[in-house]
């Protein structure tokens, strides 16, 4: 009787007993608050409080919202175990670097846009007057190289359906497909931005008052939507290159973006510092959490990956210190004391040196028309503003084309001493 037993125990193993309840059950899931209400499929009460503008441009495009929007992955495929959610785009692919086969003048592009505007000297590039959906390839390598000079480059009085938009990021490289979060219906990797949506169904719970606390200990008061500095999807192998986010609904005022440029954070350490970082590297995870197989009791686990921290991008050859509060969590080789102490000022670095940062209002000048953002994770952090509160629509698209395996060349050069630019510390003792 009682080798029965074992036998029977041993025949079902735990882990995956757990896995049928949390699949089979509709009130439990992983990676989600207990009080979430959490829609798998198509959402038909989201479709309740879509933007006008937002529900035209998908319409437009084909996109099939009769039976509710957005649309969240079924619940049979989210993972439920962290080596299950580690194992999505762990196989080796190739990855073409687009800006490598650019004209560095980058005539093509900049020759056809009606004005170029350099929005602040170290970040930032508005391009006037042309549509991204006309892009020839050409265009599209300049775009990816101006990107990777400029940090993040901005498109206004865009027509852009989230189809074409998915066709640009499979040209930039593999699109990422999101295991759980909300995305287009019918285009896998179209992730929705939708702050609303989040408020009403996730216990995200966000005020005025209590929406920033993660600046201050993003591990300890956990980030409740994107208005913390971070770099999306760092906890991937080839973490994310380019991401382009669309905004078809935009509040009259209030709403913008933040990007920070990690090349100039990069040059503002002294260069004794510098080379102390150099080839050092850190542990990076992911925002969402899974369960441990071997303790699958203790909790959600985040999916940890080890990245350089200084890394150099593939197509300007330059050095950017890779590190973001919510997602860099200790410094190999380092104590702990020594990791957080380092890791706060690097984030501060990033956070608090206004000349190496743009932000973005993104109002087109023609209304019925979105806006484009296009920036280089791999060189970046970035936030958005809630200060409309939810009470002026903001609603957006995004395709994130993942990157190379990040790599730190100790032979590459910084923004500046490539440039030429000083690095005078005559300030530093
Ligand atoms: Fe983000």
């Amino acid at each position: 009787m009682t080798s029965t037993s074992t036998l029977k125990l041993q025949a079902i193993p735990i882990d995956k007993e757990i896995e049928n309840i949390i699949r089979s059950s509709k009130d439990i899931a992983v990676g989600v608050g207990a009080n979430d209400k959490i829609q798998f499929g198509p959402d038909p009460e989201g479709l309740k409080i879509l933007p006008e503008s937002s529900k035209k441009r998908l319409l437009d495009a084909g996109v099939d919202i009769s039976e509710g929007y957005p649309w969240r992955p079924n619940k049979s495929d989210v993972p439920v175990f962290v080596d299950e959610a580690a194992a999505i785009r762990d196989d080796d692919y190739e990855y073409i670097e687009r800006a490598k086969n650019a004209d560095p003048e980058k005539k093509a592009l900049l020759g056809a846009a009606k004005e170029v505007i350099h929005l602040t000297k170290h970040i930032g590039t508005e391009l006037v007057g042309l549509q991204l959906s006309d892009l020839s390839d050409k265009q599209k390598d300049e775009l990816a190289l101006l990107v990777a000079e400029r940090v993040v480059v901005f498109f206004r009085d865009q027509k852009l359906s989230p189809v074409k938009q998915l066709e640009l990021g499979g040209y930039w490289g593999r699109v990422e497909q999101h295991p759980q979060t909300t995305q287009v219906n019918g285009l896998p990797g179209v992730t929705v931005i939708w702050q609303d949506y989040r408020q009403r169904n996730l216990s995200v719970g966000m005020t005025f008052k209590n929406h920033n606390l993660g600046n201050w200990d993003a591990v300890k008061n956990v980030s409740r939507g994107n208005q913390v500095w971070h770099t999306d999807l760092v906890h991937e192998k080839r973490p994310a290159g380019l991401t382009h986010l669309h905004l078809d609904a935009i509040p009259e005022s209030g709403g913008d973006t933040l990007w920070s440029s990690g090349y100039a954070a990069y040059d503002k350490l002294s260069e004794e510092f510098k080379r102390f970082l150099d080839g050092k590297q850190a542990v990076f995870i992911s925002a969402n959490g899974y369960l441990d197989r071997k303790n699958p009791f203790g909790g959600p686990r985040k999916i940890e990956r080890i990245h350089p921290l200084v890394r150099t991008h593939p197509a300007t050859g330059w050095k950017s210190l890779f590190v973001n509060r919510t997602m860099t969590t200790r410094i190999l080789g380092l104590s702990s004391v020594e990791s957080d102490l380092i890791l706060n000022y690097l984030f501060d670095v990033y956070e608090k040196n206004a000349d190496i940062q743009v932000r973005f209002k993104w109002t087109p000048s023609q209304p019925g028309l979105g806006t484009s953002a296009i920036w280089d994770n791999r060189i970046s952090q970035h936030r958005s503003t809630w200060d409309h509160e939810g009470k002026d629509a903001r609603h957006g698209t995004r395709v994130t084309s993942l990157a190379e395996l990040p790599e730190f060349d100790p032979n590459s050069k910084s923004q500046r001493e490539a440039l030429g630019l000083s690095l005078d510390e005559k300030d530093f003792f």
